[in-house]
């Protein structure tokens, strides 16, 4: 019987986790998170230096990562990656996928360009679903797997005039549910995560109006950090999360409580 009583349990030692959208904000403090319990990090991100800047804070507190160029939006792309990293390391214990952008914010659902909706759902849905794809069939030969997806509070309730982001997150919650079911018996979990705003830079470019009324339904009345967003991300990751799948966990300072 699995020991699920303790702190052992989130030790990532021995394993080897992907994340991706590592180059910054959540996925960089994920990233810093789990390698600092003991997990060699793959840093994945399109962001080439940024990537490298990360994991080479990482390796200089003595922790073990690596760095990956992708764009997860190129399906072949995914599955050559990931590929490589199955190879190479023998392994692939999670995939934590933070990668994502929030397209036009601002703007009415009838005024956003057919190219925003298309890029906006290939990064944030199907750039999930072919990770998800690449990852599953080696974690079933372990018999053995952790991912988390990263969504938002937007898929669960919708944000006004963000209409391609809104359905793209939506989209992966539901992948997300239906996924757990056909691999609860092969010792994998799939969550997925829906953040309210946290203070990193994707919302740089939100448009004010959006991002004042995000702001203003959050009732803890202030930003999320990313390190509160990485200790959540690091147990879904883990060992420790072995009994809950398909689920969506909140990280929204009290506006969804459901
Ligand atoms: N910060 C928030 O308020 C918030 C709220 C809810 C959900 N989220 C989600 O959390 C995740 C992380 O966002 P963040 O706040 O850390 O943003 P961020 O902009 O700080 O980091 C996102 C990272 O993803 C990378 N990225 C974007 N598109 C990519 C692609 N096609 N392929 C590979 N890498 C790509 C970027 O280069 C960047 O390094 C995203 O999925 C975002 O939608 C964020």
């Amino acid at each position: 019987m699995s020991n699920n009583s303790g702190f052992e349990e989130i030790s990532y030692a021995g394993q080897v986790v992907i994340v991706t959208g590592a180059a910054s904000g959540i996925g960089k403090s994920a990233a810093q998170l789990i390698a600092s319990r003991g997990a060699k990090v793959i840093c994945v991100d399109l962001n080439q230096a940024g990537v490298d800047q990360s994991v080479a804070e990482i390796k200089a507190t003595g922790a073990s990562a690596e760095s990956a160029v992708l764009d997860i939006s190129n399906q072949s792309g995914v599955m050559e990656l990931i590929t490589t990293i199955a190879k190479k390391h023998n392994q692939i214990d999670a995939l934590v996928n933070c990668a994502g952008y929030p397209g036009p914010t601002g703007k009415f659902v009838e005024d956003i360009t057919w190219s925003d909706y298309q890029k906006v759902i290939e990064v944030n849905l199907y750039g999930a679903i072919w990770l998800t794809q690449a990852v599953l069939p080696i974690m079933k030969k372990q018999k053995y797997g952790r991912i988390v997806q990263v969504a938002s509070i937007a898929g669960k309730e919708g944000n006004p005039k963000m209409a391609p982001y809104n359905t793209a997150k939506a989209g992966l919650i539901g992948f997300v549910k239906g996924v757990a079911k056909e691999v609860a018996v092969d010792g994998i979990t799939i969550n997925a995560l829906a953040p309210a705003v946290i203070a990193t830079p994707i919302n740089v470019n939100t448009a004010k109006e959006t991002l004042d009324y995000m702001i203003s339904k959050i009732p803890a009345g202030r930003l999320g950090e990313p390190s509160e967003v990485a200790e959540i991300i690091a147990f879904m990751g883990s060992k420790a999360c072995s009994f809950t799948t398909g689920f969506t966990f909140d990280i929204s300072g009290g506006r969804a409580t459901y």
